[in-house]
Formats: structure tokens, C-alpha cells, sequence
């Protein structure tokens, strides 16, 4: 705002009159901000402007002028608390202070919350946590060896076509077996936690997988699973269905049915894929179960003893007398579930890449 004060050079009334006009027009322009302060500016006891200016200017008025300078004066008063209520009454008048809009709604931070598919993640490795397995973990770049060739997937074997390998460029010049690719499963983490540790074994292995898949409404080339494992003596199918069975209706609820079906996995012998009695409709048949009134939903086995003779192969390295892992004492049987697939399948969702679209709108409902 204007701070000197104007200079009156003539007191005649057309003189008078355009030095008003101008404070007029001072007053209108200034009228938009803080009313407060354009109050305390203009009718200040002190300091206000109109005080500093009619002071200045009365003092050296001639006699005759001191009339028509107070009507003028009064009439700029007036003017200025015009001003005044017009500011005060407008809505966005009050809520600004020193420049800042305080009428604006606060920034709220919301607090987080596990992402769906890592508290489903962590739901599915709690129910075996209470099994007594523990959680062991791998590393997304694998090695052939313990991708493929060990769990029972030779080098050229068409049963590698099942799952499109995302391989590490530069990798030719290596043997076969130490090649790497982004893991497809998460089932090397049976070879490496066998190698590593002799029977009994529980353990749960949960993380992310990588395949060369196109991305659709159920696909994605990162996801989720969680592999079991569990070996020690007398291990049969019995406790493979036991288990899965309990699991299942700990997950989705005691009313569920779970029933196996023959499949083939070349790490495991006899494979089975598990499904669960639909929990839409239960049983009765509907879109989501195509009308079968099941759920397929992971894949399972007993260990194949191949298996067992790549990790006895790999522990003699060190030790040329192991026996841990001699299938005549020992059996053992292996799960693999898909997260993504069971968080579908919790919360009725239909397009997997909701889970990692960042959209708010589909994260808050988790919240
Ligand atoms: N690794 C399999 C896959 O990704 C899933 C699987 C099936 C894991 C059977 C297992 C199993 O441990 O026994 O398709």
C-alpha cells in the first residue's frame, strides 16, 4: 500500500476534487486484502492514513478551505468503512491471513496399511507359522540349477515350457547349471533350504516370481506365491491333505471343502491340484466357479525322490558320507500357491493389476 503522503498544491475545489478522486480510488483498490490490516492502514488512531493525510493537509489549509476538506474528508471516511464491511463480509476475506488461504482443507496423512497382496501374503504364511513351520526366503535371481535342474526339470526338457523364463542376458559362456534367470517359482527355495539343513524340515517359503507372461486381466510377468515344504519320517499324502485341508479352511473359512485332483509337477510324484469348494456359491455352481461349484487353487505333491538325490548330490560336496536325505528313511511333501490368485479370490476382485495400479481408490478399501 501507498505509504507518502499526497502533496495538495492548491486548495481551489477542482484541485480538492481530483485529490480526492485519487484517495478514492486508493481506498477502492486497496479494499480486497485482510480487513484488519486495511483498517488499522486507513483509520489507524495514530498511524492511520487518513489521520496523517488530513492532519498534513488541514495544517495548511487557509481558513476558507478547512469546510470543504472536512466534508471531504468525512465523505473519504466513509468511503473507507464501506470498504471495510464489503471486505469483511466477503466469504474468502477472514480466511486470509498474511497470504495464506486458511479456508483451504488441511493436508490429512493418512496412515498406511499392508498392501492386500502382502496381508494376504502374511495371512497364508500365519496359518502354517501356527503349524510350526518357519519362514525361509530366496533370491529372485536364480540359478538354473536350483530353478529347474534340481527340482527334476532337465536342461532342454519340455517341461520347462510351462513356465516362460526370463533369462539374465551374458549368461552363455557359463555351464548350464549356474545360468541365471529371474526365479519362476518359488520352488528353488526347497533345494536351497534342504542343502543348507538336514530333516525334519517345515518351512514356508513366500515371494516374488517372474515369468514372460503378457499381462491380462489374470496374468502378470511379477507375482506372488508361497511354497511349503515339509520333510521328515514318515511323511505321507495323508499329511499332505491333512494340511492343505486345515489351511484352506483357516484361510477361507471352516465351511470350505478342499478336494484333489491327479496332476503332474516334475518335482513331485504323486502331483495333485488342490480345489476348494466354491465360496461364492457354495458349491452350487456360479460364474466365478464357471458352474463346477470348485476353485482351483495351488498345486501340490509328495517329493519326488529325484529330488532328494540333487540335494544328497549337492550336501556330499561337503560331506561325502551324507545320508539326510535318503528316501528309505525319509518323505516329504511340497505345496505351491499363487498370492495374487487367493487375494482374488478373498476379496472378489477381477483384475489382478489392481494390485499394483497405486490406485487409492482400490487401497483405501483395504484400510
Ligand atoms: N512351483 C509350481 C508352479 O509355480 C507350484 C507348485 C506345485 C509348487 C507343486 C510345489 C508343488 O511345491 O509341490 O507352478
Amino acid at each position: 500500500m501507498n505509504e507518502t503522503i499526497p502533496q495538495l498544491r492548491s486548495y481551489d475545489e477542482l484541485s480538492l476534487d481530483a485529490a480526492f478522486v485519487t484517495l478514492a480510488e486508493e481506498v477502492r483498490t486497496a479494499g480486497s486484502g485482510d480487513p484488519e490490516t486495511f483498517r488499522l492502514h486507513w483509520l489507524g488512531r495514530k498511524q492511520g492514513r487518513l489521520k496523517l493525510i488530513s492532519d498534513a493537509w488541514l495544517k495548511s489549509a487557509p481558513a476558507e478551505a478547512r469546510k470543504p476538506l472536512g466534508i471531504r474528508f468525512n465523505q473519504l471516511k466513509q468511503q473507507i468503512e464501506e470498504a471495510l464491511a464489503v471486505a469483511a463480509a466477503a466469504p474468502s476475506a477472514p480466511a486470509t491471513k498474511g497470504g495464506i488461504d486458511i479456508s483451504l482443507p488441511g493436508s490429512v496423512r493418512a496412515p498406511g496399511i499392508p498392501h492386500p497382496l502382502l496381508k494376504t501374503m502374511n495371512e497364508i504364511v500365519a496359518v502354517f507359522h501356527h503349524l510350526g513351520y518357519s519362514t525361509a526366503l530366496g533370491p529372485q535371481v536364480e540359478s538354473d540349477f536350483y530353478n529347474f535342474e534340481a527340482l527334476n526339470f532337465p536342461p532342454n526338457h519340455p517341461a520347462r515350457d510351462t513356465q516362460d523364463t526370463l533369462l539374465l542376458a551374458g549368461q552363455q559362456a557359463k555351464p548350464s547349471r549356474d545360468r541365471l534367470l529371474m526365479r519362476t517359482h518359488t520352488s528353488p527355495v526347497q533345494i536351497r533350504s534342504m542343502v543348507a539343513q538336514a530333516p525334519p524340515i517345515r518351512i514356508v517359503v513366500p515371494g516374488k516370481v517372474h515369468r514372460n507372461d503378457a499381462a491380462d486381466t489374470t496374468h502378470s510377468p511379477i507375482f506372488h506365491q508361497v511354497e511349503g515344504l515339509c520333510v521328515d519320517t514318515n511323511i505321507t499324502f495323508s499329511d499332505l491333505k491333512g494340511t492343505l485341508d486345515h489351511a484352506m479352511k483357516a484361510l477361507f473359512g471352516s465351511g470350505v471343502k478342499t478336494r484333489f485332483f491327479p496332476s503332474f509337477f516334475p518335482f513331485t510324484e504323486p502331483s495333485a491340484d488342490v480345489q476348494i469348494s466354491c465360496i461364492f456359491c457354495s458349491g452350487a455352481g456360479c460364474r466365478r466357479c464357471k458352474h463346477s461349484g470348485w476353485i482351483e487353487l495351488l498345486g501340490c505333491g509328495m517329493v519326488d525322490p529325484t529330488v532328494f538325490a540333487s540335494v544328497t548330490a549337492e550336501r556330499r560336496k561337503l560331506n561325502p558320507s551324507d545320508d539326510a536325505y535318503n528316501p528309505a528313511k525319509i518323505t516329504g511333501f511340497a505345496f505351491g500357491m499363487g498370492v495374487e490368485r487367493i487375494a482374488m479370490i478373498q476379496h472378489g476382485i477381477s483384475d489382478i493389476g489392481h494390485f499394483y495400479s497405486g490406485d487409492m481408490r482400490f487401497l483405501e478399501q483395504f484400510a
